[in-house]
């Protein structure tokens, strides 16, 4: 379905995340443990970027935020405002569909701990900018978090200062498409009350506000 440039299952780009997801493999055989590919519309109009996979949830089920504590809200909301045609995403097989969005991550393998490396996340950038750069003016992306945020960003070429990461804030982009930033839906973001159920409603209702 994916151009390589988009997207390449067979990527060993980065040697630390290869090794690790060999690691992983062996110690769960029946987890994904791959470059976890995009998800969602082949003609979305919203564009959801995360960070990266999480070890129990996409890099074992293979779907971006399936599985992950951090996928619960983002289906919940998607489901909400009309982009999901369930609440919930469980598995590849579930049946799930996307309309008019797609959920992409910056690194598409699971780094350890949660914490890819600067070069890991510029390793894996052009497959990102080659994503954005496919979908026409007027999309949105919504960067999940300041790494997806300026994972954005250096997809565009941009200055990091160019653009501040902050929650719920638009910033247009060269080629008319916009970004939208919030505080990703981490499982700490949203115990800790850094992101509410509410905020993050907020944050689409900026993004219906722009896609009129
Ligand atoms: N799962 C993903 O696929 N991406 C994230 O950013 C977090 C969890």
């Amino acid at each position: 379905m994916w151009t390589k440039d988009i997207f390449d299952q067979q990527c060993r780009r980065c040697p630390r995340l290869n090794g690790f997801l060999d690691e992983v493999k062996e110690k769960h055989p029946t987890y994904y443990a791959l470059p976890v590919p995009p998800f969602g519309d082949d003609d979305p109009r919203l564009l959801v970027v995360g960070l990266a996979p999480g070890m129990h949830g996409a890099n074992a089920s293979g779907r971006p935020f399936t599985g992950d504590y951090a996928g619960l809200l983002l289906y919940q909301t998607l489901y909400d405002f009309g982009y999901g045609s369930k609440a919930e995403s469980k598995a590849v097989d579930d049946g799930l569909e996307l309309r008019g969005c797609r959920i992409t991550n910056a690194v598409k393998c699971l780094p350890p701990q949660n914490k890819p490396t600067g070069a890991e996340i510029n390793q894996c950038n052009p497959f990102l900018a080659a994503e954005i750069a496919s979908l026409p003016e007027g999309t949105i992306i919504l960067a999940l978090g300041s790494i997806a945020h300026q994972a954005v960003l250096k997809a565009y070429g941009l200055k990091l200062a160019s653009a501040r990461f902050g929650h719920n804030r638009v910033f247009p982009l060269p080629d008319g498409k916009t970004m939208v930033s919030s505080y990703h839906c981490s499982r700490y973001n949203v115990q800790t009350g850094r992101l509410t159920a509410e905020m993050f409603a907020e944050v689409f209702e900026t993004i219906q506000s722009i896609s009129g």
